[in-house]
């Protein structure tokens, strides 16, 4: 099977990040042949940016994903910018892709509507560089989040419109989303996902979080005026996603969570997922502070991931430039 991802560059991964994404990217090093994580610089700079920032966050979530346990013996890790192939498949997949596909796509609408500088072509095109990032590399599986169901969605309909013109090139991708935590909810407003621009500071926990301050995310978080720990009925969403979050940090079934809890009250609820996610990322955040100063070794991990990637993806360029006519036969 071959996995690939792509994750935003930016030092503020939060637990949503973790749970939906980054913890399937690690359990996937193994099962992938080979499994591909890719730093999307360039889908970073489809709403506003500044250059050093960029960059010091391409280093952040570098450190972060091998914080967490991707070893660049057993993956791919590289920076999108360093394999130009990305850049050159966008542009031909543009002519296979509809305008009006683009203009439904939640994610576009979203941030279109909340851009106050400018809404760049490269917003409106960024599921399109999305779809080249997969195909590139022919990967059959995709490990997301809940919100990208759309974009693998289009990368599906565009391997196939490929294939059905050009002939059998295209892999047709699968998204990978989990059965728990694909969609975890801002603490304070639990009916948003946790989300690193639009969400609540104080209910968005961020990865590298003081133990402190996780403690209080956690027993601030809004509930209900209820007592039980349960994920059924009305106004539960806030106690639900609690519930989540402990089952993944723990490594235990919901249903024993709500069986623990019963009759126990929110106080001590809360103390336990407070206690649970500050030790599920602790580590992480140790091990960060350890990389994250050799700026160098992480370049050097990036370049090495860098070069394995584009391999890969040259071969796939070199058999869809002839079927599309572009370049010599
Ligand atoms: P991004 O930081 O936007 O590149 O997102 C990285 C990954 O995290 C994507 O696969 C998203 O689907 C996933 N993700 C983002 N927010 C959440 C959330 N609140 N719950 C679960 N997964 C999420
Ligand atoms: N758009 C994704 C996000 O915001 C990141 C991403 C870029 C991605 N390229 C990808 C995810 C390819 C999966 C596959 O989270």
């Amino acid at each position: 099977m071959k996995i690939f991802s792509g994750i935003q560059p930016t030092g503020k991964k939060h637990l949503g990040n973790y749970i939906g994404a980054i913890r399937q990217y690690v359990e996937g090093q193994d099962e992938g042949d080979p499994a591909i994580y890719c730093i999307v610089d360039l889908h970073a700079i489809t709403v506003p940016w500044d250059p050093a920032v960029l960059r010091s966050n391409v280093h952040d979530t570098t450190a972060i994903l091998l914080a967490a346990g991707l070893d660049p013996e057993r993956c791919i890790l590289f920076r999108q910018s360093d394999v130009r192939e990305h850049t050159e498949l966008t542009w031909l997949l543009t002519a296979l892709t509809a305008h009006g596909d683009l203009n439904r796509m939640h994610q576009f609408k979203d941030k279109s509507a909340k851009q106050r500088e400018l809404v760049s072509a490269g917003l409106f095109l960024y599921p399109v560089l999305q779809a080249a990032d997969v195909l590139a590399y022919k990967a059959d599986t995709v490990p997301v989040g809940e919100d990208q169901r759309q974009h693998v969605e289009l990368m599906r309909e565009i391997a196939r419109r490929f294939n059905e013109r050009f002939g059998p090139v295209m892999v047709e991708p699968e998204h990978r989303i989990p059965e728990v935590g694909a969609r975890i909810m801002d603490l304070q407003q639990p009916s948003n996902k946790m989300a690193t621009t639009g969400g609540s500071e104080q209910g968005t926990v961020y990865v590298l979080d003081e133990p402190a301050a996780i403690t209080k995310k956690v027993r601030s978080a809004v509930t209900d005026s209820g007592t039980e720990v349960t994920r059924s009925g009305e106004g539960k969403e806030g106690i639900a996603n609690l519930i989540e979050i402990l089952s993944v940090a723990r490594g235990s079934e919901m249903d024993s969570i709500e069986a623990e809890f019963e009759g126990s009250g929110y106080g001590d609820f809360k103390g336990a997922v407070a206690e649970a996610v500050v030790d599920y990322l602790a580590p992480v955040r140790e091990r960060y502070a350890e990389l994250r100063p050799d700026e160098a070794a992480l370049e050097q991990a990036l370049a090495a991931g860098a070069e394995k990637a584009r391999a890969i993806a040259a071969e796939t360029l070199a058999e869809v430039r002839p079927a599309m006519g572009t370049g010599p036969a």
